[in-house]
């Protein structure tokens, strides 16, 4: 047993401390179970994501300071507000689930003891997401209050906006499950593979509208989504790069799959979904179609068919380059004649990617 004394700047003693240290020494706590996310840790091992995660501190932009009154619904046709909404809507399927997958793999990062910057990353993901929701919900509740799906349809393109966008909706539900069981089951290394799918679709995508629309708040709201996606891409190659040692023959020919259920699942918004996977009605595609051309004759900004597919193409061609890397094959895409490995059919349990 130590006494300890405590003194004043005069170095007279002041209080007696009492240290207690049994004398067989201190007793160790039993072992903490893993996955948990104590104990408590701030180990560095990938300065560089440090840095992004600083950057993305500067760069996040807040979505209540675009200017939404410039936003005026009058602007447009009851036709053309509607067809408007419903891309926000289908691009909602995929930017609004960013914020509870990203906190899901945070909350995994924690669990695993990632080091530091990996949980600081996917926490700035986890926020950036929920400002590009935040833009989603903005734009559909002005031009179509009650949108996506609480408001009464009347016309009969509503009707058909208001089908298409709950059948939407039926196949990202379907996806949420298989994503919550794949979180448990594979390795985050893995799962940052298919995350990049979609950062890089993203990425081009919304650069290719910034360009494209007639709308300065679209082009603003683009633009600054877009910046936000060129870092997520960032933050998944600086992981990967940190995985790829550790990655198994298996988990390679695991993300070749990804990468093709990146391709069938994101082209809804970036192009045409080939027919794996979506469950939809005959009617879904062409009323689709419609929409997409009215909300692009309004100003939106969306790319047309070919645009899309060559655009789609060019950010394959650059996913493969990255994967090419480590030794991955990239995925047979025939749809867009780019040739590789044939994968098998994807299913709801397949399907990772977001944006
Ligand atoms: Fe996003
Ligand atoms: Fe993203």
């Amino acid at each position: 047993m130590k006494l300890e004394a405590e003194h004043n700047d005069e170095g007279e003693v002041t209080t007696m401390r009492k240290i207690d240290i049994p004398e067989n020494g201190f007793e160790q706590p039993p072992e903490i179970a893993m996955p948990n996310i104590f104990p408590i840790e701030w180990r560095v091992e990938t300065p560089k994501l440090a840095e992004i995660y600083e950057r993305a501190k500067r760069e996040g932009f807040n979505p209540s300071l675009i200017a939404w009154d410039q936003l005026n619904p009058e602007q447009w046709s009851r036709d053309e507000r509607v067809a408007i909404m419903y891309w926000w809507a289908v691009l909602s399927n995929f930017d609004s689930s960013g914020p509870p997958v990203f906190a899901r793999a945070m909350i995994r990062a924690f669990e695993t003891h990632q080091e530091d910057p990996v949980r600081k990353c996917f926490f700035s993901i986890t926020r950036d997401e929920a400002h590009h929701e935040e833009c989603c919900q903005r734009v559909i509740q002005r031009l179509v209050p009650g949108g996506p799906l609480n408001f009464t349809p009347t016309t009969v393109l509503e009707k058909a906006a208001h089908n298409n966008i709950s059948w939407l909706y039926h196949n990202g539900a379907r996806y949420w499950k298989g994503f919550c069981r794949a979180i448990e089951r594979y390795p985050l290394s893995i799962l940052f593979t298919s995350f990049m799918m979609g950062e890089v679709a993203s990425s081009s995508l919304f650069h290719g509208m910034a360009r494209k629309t007639t709308n300065p708040v679209f082009r603003e709201i683009f633009t600054k989504i877009g910046r936000d996606e060129a870092r997520h891409l960032q933050i998944c190659i600086t992981l990967l790069e940190k995985e790829s040692p550790r990655l198994t023959q298996e988990d390679k020919q695991f993300v070749t799959k990804q990468l093709r259920a990146g391709f069938v699942f994101l082209s809804m918004v970036l192009w045409e979904p080939p027919d794996e996977f979506w469950q939809l009605p005959p009617y879904f595609m062409p009323n689709h179609r419609v929409l997409l051309d009215i909300a692009r004759e309004a100003g939106l900004g969306c790319l047309t068919y070919e645009e899309q597919a060559e655009n789609w193409k060019l950010a394959m061609a650059r996913v493969s380059r990255i994967v090419e890397r480590w030794g991955i094959q990239f995925p047979a895409i025939p749809e867009l004649d780019i040739k590789g490995v044939e994968v098998g059919d994807i299913t709801a349990e397949d399907i990772i990617p977001v944006f």
